[in-house]
Formats: structure tokens, C-alpha cells, sequence
């Protein structure tokens, strides 16, 4: 390790408390909210297994590598990246790869606020009563009511930004860690106990067949190219802010086993979501599969309001959610916070404020295209859906591409090994070629075929060979 790596940030007390924080960041929306509708959406079994292929072949060596970067940089992802490509003597080009992270994180927050929004006010209704007895019509009339008022919307959207840059501006991630190392567990006991419920109330039989029976008949390009971008999104990857938490890491610690802890929680809250969620959609005539954005808020609510003691599960369990976001939202706007606060250009407060206003305005255009302006902006997608598409599916799988490339071919191997500290030589290379050749080339290749599909482009498709 040289000298000048050590950073103006404090280390973390073990990896533990990395491995707490890497998962708040982790386990969030993505898991709950965004991995249900998105299977829905592209027809079920094939996606999740181009979901799990890419979180094991993408997202596990791109995380690895992201810590790798963050603790070696000790910085905010702009200024760990100046250091690295000093260091290894590469364009300024490289530099990317930093402001890229901050631009996603404002965009995805923008959006993501909205929908936790939607938590929030679930919440109160699960208090209110309003969930009582609800069958699927019911669930979904309370769903299209909240989408038609846009104040209400904004509402909630501001509430949430208010209570993510609260943390942002105090620097309190430890209180919230500490909060989300209890919760978390609790909220995995809620979705076993749903899983259990949604079981005995629901289809489970066509849930299980629909999620795990592999048609690869229903893969588009498009289709692998959101399961991708979802495997990055999921993860927290691609745009600095697991990076920001490799540079907290402790010296000595294991990361390829502490980056498999945190990518198999998260794969494992999403399936658990999964299977939560499709047997009350597949038992219910009112809800499809591909409902969209609305599949969670009018599904569980069936479970809530039907089953004993069914109002305290609903109100735990948006409340488990909004906190599931709240420690992933905070770490959507670090690496734009802690640039600023290098550069010694402003506080956190002053960056949590201009930061934050910019994001909640953004997030305007998401709360009217749930109402006032639902029409498309660019091609078919209206401004969540633009949002959604340019981060999950552009910028996070660009943003991990460059990391492969960065880290794979331009960062000293030695270096590397000493940083991973893998016991096993057959480990570090199984990794390392992975990075340097299964990673790019698929997000390379999942790119073209995404992007051929989208623009109605003809040419030789992988994925035609195989169906
Ligand atoms: N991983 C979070 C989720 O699944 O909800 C979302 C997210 C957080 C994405 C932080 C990217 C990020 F940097």
C-alpha cells in the first residue's frame, strides 16, 4: 500500500459495518419495488435467469472491482479516479467515469423519491384502515387515486427528499446503519412471513412456474438490456457509490467474500419479493403481471387487508420499505456530496441543499408523468421511464463497462492482488479474466443487442440463434 493512499475520510471500525452499509445501499426499491414489475414487464422465468447470470458473470466482478478502486483512492469517486489515472498514467478520459456517478445519482434519486414517496403514503393507509378487506379492484382504485393527484405526489416526494438530506447533511450514516442492521433482519422475516401468507391466499404453483420456468421464447434485446441494467442498479454499482464505500474500507479485509455477502442478500430480498408478490397477482383477476410501477401497491395490499392482524403487517412493512430506501437513497447522492466537500467549495449542508433542490426538482417531471404529462418525451418513454432507461440501462451498465476496462487492463496487478488479499490464486484469476473479458463482452454485447431492439434495427442476434 503507498503512503499517500491514506484519505481525509475515517475508516470504518470493520468490514462489517462496510458490509451494512454496501447492503443498506444495495437493498432498497430495486429489490422490493423494481424487480417484481420489471419481471412482469418482460414476461417472467427467462428474464430472472439473465438477472441472476448477470449479477454472478457482471455485477459480483464490477462490484469487486469498484470496492477495489474506492479503497485504493480513499476519495470521493471524482477525485479517486484523478488519483488512479495519475497513478496508472492514463487520458483524462478516465475521469468519465467519476462524474458520470454523480450525474446518475441525481437522476435516479429524482425518481426515486417519488416512489418511496408512495411507501410513505402507504404507510398511512395501512394506519388508516383504508386496506381493510381490499380485493383487487379496490387495490387498484386506491392506487389510480393516488397517481391522479399530482400534490399529493409531490407531497410525499418532498417529504422523502427532506428526510434523505437530513442524514446527507448531519453525516449520520452510522445512526442509520445501525437502524437498517436491525431492521433489515426484520424486514426478511416480513417477507417470509408474507411469502407464507401470499402462499396459502394466492396461486404459489403459477407464481413458482412463472418466475423460474425459463422461456427464453419471451426475451427481446430490450429485455436482457433492462435485466442487465437491473442487475447494476440492484447492486448499487456502476456510478461511485460503492466505490465511495470501498474508500471507508478497513486495510485488511477479505472483499471478494464480503462483496459475495452483500450481491447474495440482495439477490436473495429480491426473489423473496418476487415470490411474495406474483401468487396474490396470479390469484387476483384484476392485477397482470405486467401492471407496471403499481404491481407492489396493488398486490400486497391484498395481503394486508385480508389476512389476521393483516393491518400491522401493512404498515411494518412500508414502513420497513421506506427505510429500505431511505439507506439506499443517501447513498445515490454521496459521491456528488463528497466531491463538493473535497474540493473544499462548500459544507454538506451547502451541498445537501443545492444537491437536493436539484434533485426534488428534477423529480417534478416523474410525479406529472404519473398524471399531467404521461405522454412520451423521447421515442415511447415518458419522463420516468427516460429516467429509469438512461440510468439502469445506460449510464450504470457504461459506467461498470469502464470500471472492468479501468481496473482489468489499466491498473497494476500486483497491486491488485495485494489489495484483494485472496488466499487462493485460482480465486484472484477467475476474477481477474472474468473482469477483463466475460464482463466488458457481455455488457458490450447485451448493449447491441438492447439497442438494435429498441431502434428497430435487423442483424444477426445472438438471441435469435438461441430461440
Ligand atoms: N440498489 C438500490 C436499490 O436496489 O434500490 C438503488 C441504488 C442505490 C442504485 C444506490 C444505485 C446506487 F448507487
Amino acid at each position: 500500500m503507498n503512503a499517500n493512499n491514506k484519505g481525509v475520510h475515517e475508516v470504518w471500525a470493520s468490514r462489517w459495518t462496510f458490509i451494512l452499509a454496501a447492503t443498506g445501499s444495495a437493498v432498497g426499491l430495486g429489490n422490493i419495488w423494481k424487480f417484481p414489475y420489471i419481471t412482469g414487464e418482460n414476461g417472467g422465468g427467462a428474464f430472472v435467469l439473465v438477472y441472476l447470470a448477470c449479477i454472478l458473470l457482471i455485477g459480483i466482478p464490477v462490484m469487486i472491482s469498484e470496492v477495489v478502486m474506492g479503497k485504493w483512492g480513499r476519495s470521493s469517486p471524482v477525485h479517486t479516479m484523478h488519483k488512479l489515472v495519475d497513478e496508472v498514467g492514463a487520458p483524462k478520459f478516465w475521469h468519465g467515469i467519476g462524474w458520470l456517478g454523480v450525474i446518475a445519482g441525481v437522476i435516479i434519486l429524482s425518481y426515486y423519491s417519488v416512489i418511496a414517496g408512495w411507501a410513505l403514503h402507504y404507510f398511512g393507509q395501512a394506519i388508516s384502515g383504508n386496506l381493510q378487506g381490499i380485493d383487487g379492484a379496490g387495490a387498484n382504485l386506491l392506487f389510480e387515486n393516488l397517481l391522479a393527484k399530482p400534490g399529493m405526489l409531490v407531497f410525499y416526494h418532498s417529504l422523502f427528499m427532506l428526510m434523505t438530506m437530513a442524514v446527507v447533511i448531519a453525516g449520520v450514516t452510522r445512526g442509520l446503519g445501525r437502524a437498517v442492521s436491525v431492521l433489515m433482519p426484520v424486514l426478511l422475516v416480513l417477507l417470509v412471513v408474507l411469502l407464507i401468507f401470499s402462499i396459502r391466499l394466492g396461486d404459489f404453483p403459477a407464481a413458482f412456474a412463472y418466475m423460474f420456468a425459463f422461456d427464453f421464447s419471451a426475451l427481446t434485446g430490450e429485455s436482457i438490456l433492462v435485466a442487465m441494467g437491473h442487475a447494476f442498479f440492484t447492486l448499487s454499482i456502476g456510478m461511485g457509490a460503492i466505490m465511495v464505500y470501498g474508500a471507508y474500507m478497513p486495510e485488511h479485509a477479505p472483499i471478494g467474500k464480503t462483496v459475495l455477502t452483500v450481491a447474495a442478500m440482495d439477490t436473495g430480498v429480491a426473489l423473496l419479493a418476487g415470490l411474495a408478490i406474483f401468487p396474490l397477482v396470479f390469484a387476483s383477476a384484476d392485477i397482470e403481471p405486467a401492471t407496471g410501477p403499481g404491481l407492489l401497491f396493488v398486490s400486497l395490499p391484498i395481503a394486508f387487508g385480508n389476512i389476521p392482524a393483516g393491518l400491522l403487517f401493512g404498515m411494518l412493512f412500508f414502513l420497513l420499505v421506506t427505510l429500505a430506501a431511505w439507506s439506499s437513497s443517501i447513498s445515490l447522492i454521496e459521491p456528488a456530496i463528497s466531491w463538493l466537500v473535497e474540493t473544499g467549495k462548500g459544507t454538506r449542508l451547502q451541498g445537501g441543499l443545492v444537491f437536493g433542490l436539484l434533485t426534488w426538482l428534477l423529480g417534478l417531471g416523474t410525479v406529472f408523468s404519473f398524471n399531467l404529462f404521461s405522454g412520451p418525451v423521447i421515442g415511447n418513454f415518458n419522463f420516468f421511464e427516460l429516467a429509469d432507461f438512461l440510468t439502469s440501462s445506460v449510464m450504470l451498465p457504461l459506467g461498470g463497462l469502464l470500471m472492468a476496462l479501468f481496473v482489468g487492463w489499466l491498473m497494476n496487478k500486483t497491486i491488485l492482488r495485494s489489495e484483494l488479499d485472496m488466499d487462493r490464486d485460482r480465486v484472484f484469476y477467475l476474477w481477474y479474466n472474468c473482469l477483463r473479458w466475460v464482463s466488458p463482452l457481455l455488457v458490450l454485447w447485451v448493449f447491441l443487442e438492447g439497442l438494435a431492439d429498441i431502434l428497430g434495427i435487423r442483424w444477426l442476434s445472438l438471441i435469435e440463434l438461441l430461440t
